[in-house]
């Protein structure tokens, strides 16, 4: 095979799908768009999966990797997706009363609001002000406390193939009320017990046949937010498309060819150690971060991978452009403070990484 490959779009996400595919002995180039020829697309985000792109592609004959318009109801609606687990017997949280007030309680948006539309409210004034400001309808779901991780599967159109599980940084700091982000740094393996593998088996044959009962006839990702609760797994989010920054901690710690995976049925296979990745954001981050920083790299340290999230390239000089600017990717026994001494030597102003994070 020698694929003309196109990956839907630009985040740091993108680019370790970019560079996983440039490894692959099925790739002929990479073509920026998909009216470019593509013999095969990627999709990244989920908007375009939402839109309906990869059925409009597949319905040109273009062999797409992405979750089918329908299917991507499991992301894009969460009350869509309440029923998907409800009926398919998968463990998720409880919902409540729209005025039931006991708190901690969890308010959900039901539609796509990029991270925003979900919150675990601790006061009924917390949650006023929250009701007041996001789009309509939401619920209510219980608390569950636990720890969590993200599991990505890939449906091949018969079966899952499942990546290691995987555990993200979602808040800005380590304080349990600073902001939800889209993702702060993520690590892979997350080290479970036998019962927790035992039970991550059962969920996921569950959503296996739960998608095989319902019809499914994509060729896509599916991304499971769990959460270890009541000596079981609980089901937080679905989304159709691969964590970021799960994505690039998975895709560096690939030792096998990541399109043979996607196209020749075959399942992951690991390097050792430890795959971890943190995010360089911007002062301001999520909501209003500060760009245009002039951004330089460490020119003696090629311990770590980097990958552009949000910068702007100009005359071969990098600016920071977007609330996160830079992935640092390691693969190793004690991979964060490889990358943590790396984000130190990074010259840009308005900085800012977690320091805390690491494997647990
Ligand atoms: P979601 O976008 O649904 O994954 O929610 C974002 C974050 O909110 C999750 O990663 C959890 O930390 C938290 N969260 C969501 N639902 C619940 C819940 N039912 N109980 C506790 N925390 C939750
Ligand atoms: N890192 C969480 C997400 O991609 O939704």
């Amino acid at each position: 095979m020698s694929l003309k490959v196109c990956v839907v779009g630009s985040g740091a996400r993108e680019e370790a799908i970019k560079d996983a595919v440039l490894r692959s002995p099925l790739c002929e180039k990479l073509v920026q768009s998909p009216d470019d020829g593509a013999d095969l697309i990627i999709f990244g985000p989920e908007q375009p999966i939402c839109d309906g792109l990869v059925d409009y592609y597949s319905s040109k004959g273009i062999k797409c990797i992405g979750v089918s318009k329908k299917f991507s109801r499991l992301e894009s609606s969460k009350i869509f997706a309440k029923r998907f687990m409800v009926n398919h017997g998968i463990k998720c949280a409880k919902l409540l009363p729209v005025e039931y007030d006991i708190f901690p309680q969890v308010v959900k948006s039901d539609g796509l609001c990029k991270g925003k539309g979900v919150k675990v409210v601790y006061s009924q004034a917390e949650k006023d002000e929250f009701t007041r400001k996001i789009p309509k309808p939401y619920f209510i779901e219980e608390y569950l406390a636990g720890d969590e991780i993200s599991v990505m599967s890939y449906f091949n159109g018969q079966k899952l193939i499942n990546f290691c599980p995987a555990r993200d940084f979602k808040r800005l700091t380590s304080d349990i009320k600073s902001p939800n982000t889209g993702g702060m740094g993520a690590y892979c393996p997350v080290d479970l017990s036998d019962v927790q593998l035992k039970k991550l088996n059962i969920y996921l044959n569950l959503l296996q046949n739960a998608l095989i009962d319902e019809g499914a006839d994509f060729t896509g990702f599916i991304y499971s937010g769990l959460i270890w609760a009541r000596d079981d797994w609980y089901v937080l989010e679905y989304n159709v498309r691969l964590g970021d920054p799960e994505c690039q901690a998975i895709l560096n710690y690939l030792d096998n060819d990541f399109l043979s995976i996607l196209l020749n049925n075959e399942e992951p296979q690991y390097k050792t150690g430890y795959s971890a990745c943190l995010t360089i954001a911007s002062e301001g981050y999520p909501d209003n971060p500060i760009k245009g920083a002039q951004i330089i790299l460490p020119q003696d340290d090629d311990s770590v991978k980097v990958y552009f999230a949000g910068v702007k390239v100009e005359n071969n000089e990098i600016y920071s452009n977007g609330g996160r600017v830079l992935s640092l990717c390691t693969v190793g026994e004690n991979p964060f403070p490889v990358l943590k001494n790396f984000a130190e030597k990074i010259q840009m102003e308005h900085k800012i990484f977690r320091n805390d994070i690491n494997i647990f």
